[in-house]
């Protein structure tokens, strides 16, 4: 085969989907796979590891050694995809880019036709969300993805993935894989949001939630139930909680700062304790949401007398405001240093207040959002938290 030339632009005999992606409008060039065939003696044509459509090298024994010419197999090129390793932080509402290239080891002579896919690592056993698939300068987005992602292409490489109006459900881990018909190689790039992690109880009182309930109690809260890398870097900055929630993965969870006999005991060590992955619909227990950190501004009313929860609603509105969420109470006590000593109504019947400066009459030594659990809706103790979009 040495000395014998490549072929030049070859027309296709049919594009192939792309791999993992057969209902793609997209699909991917086939034109390295086509060029292989042409080189090979047929003989070797049908014992070829094909699959899905594509040629896969894996023994040394398949490629050429390097005789210095052509691409791909015959020299031993190697793709490398890159992307940052520390996590990426962003805010609610935000614009992003993910950052991802690609090079050859060596360098390639001319380009090779790429499909760049973009998609979302599931997190609780949900299969894998696909977010945008690329040949060229034809691009397909998907659910909620739609309409917000594109990609960065340049000379240099980059195929990195700008998420618009950043969404609670968007943190996570993404995958950049990039092929090119002869290889196929990936990356991860992890996203989180800035936002608060807060153990959720409904009025009813403890371990009342299933997994769906849980899910939705916390998207009462202008929440999202929270993942284990949130639960553990709120544990790292001091959440202790004695009672067992859900997190995102569908496994149940509690953090301990301090060891102690009424929360499993002297003999474990501090840490996110884990009484693994339950049944999603059988079991009961708290959960863990996260809330990110807002736009709008919670304050608590001046108001001349304590209301019931009803009137406390009401006064809201007619501050041009709404009666805050749990979930936004925590936010602006996390991010805002919203410090106030009068507890008030929220909008899912609990009274809590918010101290970021502990002092005395004001509750705990410690900061902390504190709660006066749900008091009848009817008395008149208490003030209310408003919150006010911006
Ligand atoms: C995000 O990008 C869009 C489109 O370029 C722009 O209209 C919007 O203002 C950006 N949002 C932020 C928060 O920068």
């Amino acid at each position: 085969m040495q000395g014998k030339k490549l072929p030049t632009r070859v027309s296709l005999p049919r594009p192939q989907p792309c791999p993992g992606y057969p209902g793609a409008a997209i699909v991917c060039d086939t034109m390295g796979l086509f060029l292989l065939a042409l080189l090979l003696p047929l003989a070797h044509v049908s014992a070829l590891p094909f699959y899905n459509g594509f040629y896969y090298s894996n023994s040394p024994h398949d490629q050429n050694p390097g005789n210095g010419y052509g691409e791909g197999l015959f020299n031993r090129v190697k793709l490398v995809v890159e992307t940052p390793e520390e996590t990426l932080f962003s805010y609610q509402g935000a614009n992003v880019t993910l950052p991802c290239r690609y090079h050859y080891k060596p360098a390639l002579v001319s380009p090779r036709p790429m499909c760049i896919k973009w998609w979302k690592l599931s997190e609780n056993g949900a299969l894998d969300q696909d977010v945008l698939v690329a040949i060229g300068l034809r691009h397909r987005s998907f659910g909620d993805y739609r309409g917000r992602v594109s990609l960065w292409q340049d000379e240099d490489n980059e195929v990195s993935l700008e998420i618009q109006d950043l969404r609670l459900e968007d943190s996570g881990r993404y995958r950049c894989e990039v092929i090119d018909g002869l290889e196929d190689e990936s990356s991860l790039v992890e996203l989180e949001l800035w936002g608060v992690v807060f153990p959720y109880q409904p009025r009813q009182g403890r371990y009342q939630l299933n997994f769906y309930e849980a899910q939705q109690a916390c998207e009462g809260q202008a929440a999202v139930v929270a993942s284990f890398e949130q639960l553990f870097r709120a544990w790292e900055q001091g959440l202790d909680w004695c009672n067992a929630g859900w997190l995102q993965d569908a496994s149940v969870r509690y953090p301990v700062t301090l060891a102690r006999q009424p929360c499993g005991g002297l003999g474990l060590a501090p840490g996110v304790r884990s009484y693994g992955p339950r049944h999603r619909r059988l079991y009961r227990y708290d959960v863990f949401c996260f809330a990110a950190a807002l736009k709008g501004q919670v304050y608590y009313l001046q108001h001349p007398e304590k209301l019931t929860l009803e009137e406390a609603k009401e006064a809201c509105q007619e501050d041009g405001a709404q009666i805050a969420k749990v979930g936004q109470l925590f936010a602006a006590w996390k991010f805002r240093g919203l410090d106030h000593c009068d507890a008030g109504w929220l909008a899912d019947g609990s009274v809590r207040y918010p101290v970021v400066h502990p002092r005395p009459k004001c509750g705990p030594p410690e900061p902390g959002v504190r709660s006066f659990g749900f008091p009848d809706p009817q008395s008149r103790k208490y003030g209310v938290y408003c919150y006010r979009p911006r």
